[in-house]
């Protein structure tokens, strides 16, 4: 007899949380009784062998399940992926840090499912809900962020920052193909991404603090929120990475200009080698920060730094080429009358630059997909 599947899969993002994941089944086994249920982790290759200790508890529960994803990063994508490996109709996010306070659980999905709503979220500020002892500045971070978020939002939500929150199959059908994926942060996404207003609810609950291994939040992870808004603003119409690699790309201006006064002005060497040099160093700070930043999730590392290197300055070489022929064409058409020469110039950048995003996007930054 074919046995039905789970009616509720929960989706665990796992990096690092070797110590966690059994003592997290356990208490999901009792918070979860009564209920058809299962749980998947969705581990990025953690080093510290969190799948292999995940595929030992599955082989003893079947309830247990892995998503092993390689040459992956990134806490949203990795939900999204682990939702997308289940069929059931109610789908649940929890960190594996024991941080989320899973015996909410049987009251969110009870909510979920009798309440006809979208989305259910456990809530540090909503009345009953709290951060627990968190510093101040984390606090604070954790506020400011929440505030931002309304300018993507169309809800009246109070913790969108909440990893935690239960979702309706269909709802997350209806809205996966628009999702950016970008980061941390899910459930604003899930927000942003309606086609029309979700209904949902906010379940309060407290944030424990942290048992074992070490969070992954750090200074990038906000940027990569930044990015999150930037996309579900502005995503229609460009390219989300496209804004970081211009603003990168002015910096580089920055660079080229301090590198050939430190060459010609003060080293006193030749102007055409000044120059060259200043060409060299604004590349690889503009190569360099991009992989940093731009491209983080597809940060390369090692020999495939090098390669990148290469690659990146090959297309911007090819892009400056770009640059100064179509600005030359366009001044010496004298089309564009009195500040023709600005205009000239700026067409050829922008021309410079879409071309180089878009060679080094295909390239330099390969998707894990184009590595196969
Ligand atoms: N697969 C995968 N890939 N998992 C990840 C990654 C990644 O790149 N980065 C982090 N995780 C996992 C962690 O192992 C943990 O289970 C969970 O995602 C949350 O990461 P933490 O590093 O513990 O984050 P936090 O405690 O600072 O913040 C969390 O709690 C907040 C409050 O609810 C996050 O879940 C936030 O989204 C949440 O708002
Ligand atoms: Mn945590």
């Amino acid at each position: 007899m074919p046995a039905p599947g789970p009616r509720f899969s929960l989706i665990v993002p796992t990096f690092n949380e070797r110590e966690n994941v059994a003592v997290l089944v356990r208490r999901l086994d009792a918070a979860l009784a009564g209920i058809s249920w299962e749980v998947i982790f969705v581990d990025d290759d953690s080093p510290d062998g969190t799948a292999e200790l995940v595929r030992a508890l599955s082989q003893r529960d079947a309830r247990v399940r892995i998503l092993h994803r390689i040459q992956r990063r990134g806490l949203s994508s990795a939900c999204i992926e682990g939702m997308l490996a289940s069929a059931a109709p109610f789908l649940g996010v929890m960190d594996g840090d024991l941080q989320h306070d899973e015996t909410k659980l049987p009251e969110m999905l009870y909510r979920l499912e009798r309440e006809a709503l979208d989305l259910v979220i456990g809530s540090r500020y909503a009345p009953g809900g709290s951060l627990g002892d968190w510093p101040a500045s984390r606090k604070f971070m954790s506020r400011a962020a929440t505030r931002l978020s309304r300018w993507v939002l169309r809800a009246d939500l109070r913790d969108p920052m909440s990893g935690f929150f239960l979702v309706r199959r269909d709802y997350f059908q209806a809205v996966v193909h628009r999702l950016s994926g970008i980061g941390f942060k899910l459930l604003v996404d899930l927000f942003a991404s309606a086609t029309r207003p979700p209904r949902f609810a906010e379940v309060p609950y407290t944030f424990r603090p942290r048992r074992a291994g070490a969070s992954k939040l750090d200074g990038l992870v906000a940027w990569e929120y930044l990015m999150l808004l930037l996309d579900k603003r502005f995503g229609r119409y460009v390219p989300v990475r496209f804004i970081p690699f211009a603003l990168i790309g002015g910096l580089g201006v920055g660079v080229h200009l301090s590198v050939l006064w430190l060459l010609f002005q003060w080293a006193g060497q030749p102007f055409v080698r000044a120059q060259t040099g200043a060409t060299l160093a604004a590349m690889t700070a503009n190569f360099l920060l991009n992989n940093l930043f731009t491209y983080r999730d597809l940060r390369l590392r090692g020999w495939a730094l090098l390669r990148g290197w290469f690659s990146f300055s090959l297309a911007c070489s090819v892009g400056a080429v770009a640059n100064v022929g179509i600005a030359t064409y366009l001044f010496e058409s004298r089309f564009l009358g009195d500040w023709g020469w600005m205009l000239s110039a700026t067409a050829g950048i922008l021309v410079g630059a879409v071309w180089n995003y878009a060679v080094t996007s295909v390239y330099t930054w390969k998707r894990p997909k184009d590595r196969c």
